[in-house]
């Protein structure tokens, strides 16, 4: 078992990428792993815009990244790149906060052009927080993204299949460690 923490980095209300963090934190525990979930939307506003190192709500969030083997990033696109609310949290977290830890990204947009966001912006910023272990991640069309009649989330193509292959990365991953 891993203790794995999503986070997920949407400002919207409707976010399909906290949709999907909903969905793998759902597959996760199904696979008995401790899976939690940030979802830096719903932390303090001011506590981030202000960069409060030492709010109580942060140094929770700080809590749980430490003790995690597995972080999973997630992330609409936005202007090309990952969103301002997620650089936000990701600058409050101490210097090398994802040192001997696994790390994958998740990433929905609007076009495929920009599947490559992962690779310029998302993974950079990784390295900085120490990750040596980035995974290859997931990128997702938001187009692929809706529900059935019981308001349960559905993926079109193979995005299902994807996300599956990176549960069981995650898992080869940390049972090698
Ligand atoms: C402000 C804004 C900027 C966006 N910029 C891009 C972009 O540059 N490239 C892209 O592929 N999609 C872009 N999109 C589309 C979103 O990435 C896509 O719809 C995503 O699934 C939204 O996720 P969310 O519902 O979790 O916020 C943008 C959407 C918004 C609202």
């Amino acid at each position: 078992m891993a203790n794995i923490i999503l986070i997920s980095g949407s400002p919207s209300k409707q976010s399909k990428t906290a949709k999907v963090a909903n969905y793998l934190q759902k597959q996760l525990q199904e696979r008995n792993h401790d899976a939690q979930c940030i979802h830096v939307r719903d932390l303090p506003a001011e506590d981030l815009l202000h960069a409060k190192f030492t709010s109580e709500a942060i140094r929770h969030t700080h809590e749980l990244i430490e003790r995690a083997d597995a972080i999973i990033v997630l992330s609409p696109v936005y202007k090309g790149s990952y969103t301002g609310i997620l650089k936000a949290f990701l600058d409050l977290l101490p210097e090398k906060a994802f040192a001997n830890k696994i790390i994958a990204p998740v990433v929905t947009g609007g076009i495929i052009a920009h599947l490559l966001s992962i690779e310029y912006s998302l993974k950079p910023i990784f390295s900085i927080l120490g990750a040596r272990e980035i995974l290859h991640g997931v990128f997702i069309l938001d187009q692929a993204i809706e529900k059935d009649e019981r308001g349960e989330i559905t993926f079109q193509g193979d995005a299902k299949q994807r996300l599956e292959d990176l549960i069981r990365s995650i898992s080869i991953e940390k049972a090698s460690v």
